[in-house]
């Protein structure tokens, strides 16, 4: 088991006895179930969850896109209004965690959406209780408060303490039932969050604690996990998107994320995948900071330095060397590993990414200062 401050991860598969501890001991009668529209019953949860569900009252929700939109949200809202539930069990990807904990922060507030997304105001989670058992291991989004949502094109992400569910469930038979390309994104999602908590300019001592253990982890299993289903490896990826999911509550994900986004809504890429499209050609652009565009109060030598420990995790000699190692591991993952094999080929689609991608508060996470220009001469270099 993992221990977070207030949430308890669980990785032995025999550990969801303690479900029906916990729904038990706070008296859950009234469950409101979120899950994938076919995950469910394909990863075996249903089998698993059916003698600990039996006898409460359940109102399952699975009818929303892959990357939740502000429709959806309010569409759930208002069938479940009528509903009681004291506890949301959330059995998914992270998309499908993202939208419990969506249910759980305004299902008594739905006026208030518009609101918050435009952060006038604060989100005001309900009190019913959270828990999670993710398919996929990678989001880390069972370690995290923050959940996201699309308004059309546009991404928001709402942070709240509340909505770090109360316990998860990483259980090895479910994360094994993920179908190999879903698996290899999750895989590289978890990579690339340890990755960019790591760089971070938000890091600290115990962020980057997390996060290097999660990049070791997540190079050293990410292949077997997924090529080779083996049951020691899937564990340990799990084992390490919770810490990568734990190490970017602590520092937010940075320029590769941002970006990431406007791939995933406009060409639909995966989410993992498109980060990991992003991360090399941005790990190579960091590198090379310099006075002028220094975002990290620890300065120029510092960004170089991490840069340098990060490569170093990948037992690769210099960025360059592990930028490229990186990009092979995509392709051994079984995934295009460059935009215009993944069929973003030219400068139109480029500025769409742009225009929807450069989110300032993200982009400025990064050690690095991005320009808008910056960004066009590393979309045309990842595009190679
Ligand atoms: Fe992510």
């Amino acid at each position: 088991m993992l221990e977070l401050k207030n949430c308890n991860v669980f990785l032995d598969e025999d550990s969801l006895g303690e479900l029906g501890a916990m729904l038990d001991a706070d008296k859950h009668h009234s469950i409101l179930l979120v899950t994938g529209s076919a995950s469910y019953e394909a990863s075996g949860a249903r089998l698993l969850l059916a003698p600990l569900l039996e006898g409460r009252e359940v109102t399952r929700v699975f009818d929303f896109q892959t990357n939740p939109q502000k429709s959806d949200l309010c569409r759930i809202l208002d069938e479940i209004s009528g509903i009681n539930f004291s506890a949301i069990i959330a059995v998914g990807g992270g998309s499908v965690i993202d939208v419990a904990k969506l249910i759980k922060c305004f299902r008594q507030a739905s006026d208030q959406i518009d609101k918050v997304l435009c952060s006038d105001r604060e989100a005001k989670p309900s009190s019913a209780a959270l828990f999670a058992l993710p398919t996929t291991a990678g989001s880390g989004s069972e370690a995290t408060q923050f959940a996201v949502l699309y308004d059309g094109a546009v991404k928001h992400s709402i942070a709240h303490p509340k909505l770090l569910p109360d316990a998860a469930w990483l259980l090895p038979s479910i994360l094994s039932s993920v179908p190999r390309d879903i698996a290899a994104a999750a895989a590289l999602d978890a990579f690339c969050q340890g990755v960019e908590s790591y760089w971070s300019i938000h890091s600290t001592d115990e962020s980057k604690n997390l996060a290097r253990r999660a990049i070791c982890l997540t190079w050293e299993f990410m292949l077997p996990a997924v090529i080779d289903h083996d049951k020691a490896a899937i564990r340990e990826m799990a084992k390490a998107a919770c810490l990568a999911g734990m190490a970017i509550n602590l520092t937010k994900t940075t320029a590769p994320h941002a970006l990431s986004y406007a791939l995933t809504i406009h060409f639909g890429l995966m989410h993992g995948h498109a980060v990991g499209l992003m991360l090399p050609d941005i790990y190579k652009y960091n590198e090379a900071v310099g006075n002028e565009d220094v975002l990290d109060h620890r300065g120029v030598e510092y960004v170089r330095r991490v840069m340098t420990e990060i490569a170093m995790m990948l037992s690769c000699s210099s960025v360059t060397d592990a930028a490229e190692a990186i990009r092979e591991r995509i392709k051994n993952l079984g995934l295009p590993n460059s935009l215009s094999a993944a069929g973003i080929t030219n400068k139109k689609q480029h500025e769409l990414i742009i225009k929807d991608g450069f989110n300032p508060d993200r982009v400025n996470n990064n050690p690095r200062k991005l320009s808008i220009q910056g960004l066009h001469s590393i979309l045309a270099v990842t595009s190679k």
